[in-house]
């Protein structure tokens, strides 16, 4: 049978979807909501948040398949939606994206599940917040419960700071009703892994570990981004931890989730610190990463249609997922001023004049013909080769052949700091 596939989204996430699922022999027609400049597929006009009208236009196109990128369409219910009107939809259901959605709920869950995270308390109570960081003497993280898209997490180092983050988030709604319940917890240190996995709501596969880089300058400095680079695999979680990682952190969250009665189907990411104490697991997101999606797509061999299906019919455990050997390495090109603010409806020349590598549109629109700037990570340059060294050389060597106005990124992607 040949299908027509919607993915929801406009990111460098989202086009690294939409050219694997395009070279899936099962797709026929490949819709992108509203997707970006690069054009695989047909643009739909709708917004990812106008989730009736993305129901409509799927019963109306007969689309066979949604694929869902981003967490917010997830958290409004989005799965739930599609599937009481019969429609298959990738992507967990309202209830369980709460792992993502409310940092409360994820850590109440680890903690009954007994999965490796660190200590904390909640609170919705202002008052009380304040007198718990006072009975602590130890560094803290004071994170935003609900969803702040990747910023309502202040990392402290003394408690004057914590006090002053606790008042941001509380009192002075820097992250809206994200704010209204806090989670405290023990500061951590150690280097970041992400671990993906497919789960059909029983069986979980991994993918290869990934790590992206947060900071927006060089050695990890500035404030943070939505992710600057990334690469996979990590050559710091060999086998053994990565077989820890499955166990400890992504099967029992997806068996807990399936003994609450809420099913886990999608992709579960899990954000991990390695601590000298052992893994640690900091979040879930429920659903790809961005950018460690531009380096696992390229490694995955498999049918990514047949591993998504394979998911929503409860088959995984007979579907064989395969990677590549090698590495994959992708480098993020920014606006100028990014994360701050920006301009957009800057010319993009020269990505056709990549050979080497693929370049996966993000911020981008089409304007009379012309590629031109729309958002803050502009493109993701991903490179694939037999090591890891080479995936970042091949970037690197395509990225000067790419030009807009004040196009910046980091220099060391890939390096371990
Ligand atoms: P989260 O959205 O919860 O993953 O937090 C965003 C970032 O904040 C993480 O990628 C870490 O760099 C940092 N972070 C979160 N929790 C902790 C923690 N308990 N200790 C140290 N750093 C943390
Ligand atoms: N790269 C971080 C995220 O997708 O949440």
């Amino acid at each position: 049978m040949s299908r027509s596939v919607m993915i929801v989204g406009s990111g460098g996430r989202e086009h690294a979807l939409a050219w694997k699922v395009a070279q899936s022999p099962r797709v026929s027609r490949l819709y992108l909501a509203p997707g970006n400049a690069a054009q695989i597929g047909e643009s739909v006009r709708i917004s990812g948040e106008d989730l009736p009208a993305l129901r409509q236009f799927a019963i109306d196109q007969q689309i066979d398949l949604t694929i869902v990128g981003p967490e917010a369409p997830l958290a409004a219910g989005i799965v739930d939606l599609f599937q009481a009107a019969g429609l298959a939809i990738f992507g967990p259901s309202q209830a369980a994206a709460q792992l993502e959605a409310s940092k409360a709920f994820s850590k109440q869950f680890m903690q009954e599940y007994q999965i490796p995270t660190a200590a904390y308390a909640s609170f919705s109570d202002y008052e009380a917040a304040r007198a718990y960081l006072d009975t602590l003497n130890a560094p803290v993280v004071v994170k935003a419960s609900g969803l702040a898209a990747g910023k309502g997490v202040i990392v402290c180092d003394d408690s004057a700071q914590a006090h002053q983050a606790l008042q941001e988030i509380m009192r002075d709604q820097a992250f809206g009703a994200a704010g209204a319940t806090v989670v405290i917890e023990e500061r951590l240190t150690g280097r970041e892994v992400s671990v993906l996995a497919f789960s059909d709501g029983d069986t979980v596969i991994p993918m290869p570990p990934a790590r992206d880089h947060k900071r927006v300058f060089d050695g990890d400095q500035g404030p943070n981004t939505g992710g600057m680079g990334a690469y996979a695999p990590v050559p710091d979680v060999d086998a053994a931890l990565l077989e820890e990682i499955h166990t400890t952190v992504l099967q029992r969250a997806v068996d807990g989730m399936r003994a609450r009665g809420t099913p886990y189907v999608g992709v579960l990411y899990a954000g991990l610190m390695l601590t000298p104490d052992g893994i640690r697991t900091l979040e879930y997101n429920c659903r790809f990463g961005d950018p460690e999606t531009q380096v696992l797509l390229p490694l995955l061999d498999s049918d990514l249609v047949e591993v998504i299906e394979a998911c929503i019919t409860g088959r995984l455990a007979d579907c064989p997922v395969t990677w590549r050997d090698g590495a994959c390495a992708t480098v993020v090109l920014a606006a100028p001023g990014y994360p701050g603010h920006y301009p957009k409806g800057s010319p993009i020349h020269g990505i056709d004049q990549i050979a080497d590598a693929m370049v996966f549109q993000a911020g981008t629109v089409l304007q009379g013909g012309q590629i031109v700037t729309a958002g803050g990570r502009v493109l993701a340059v991903s490179a694939l080769d037999h090591t890891l060294n080479g995936a970042i050389q091949r970037a690197y060597q395509a990225i000067p052949k790419i030009h807009f106005d004040g196009m910046h990124y980091r220099r060391d992607i890939g390096q371990l700091l």
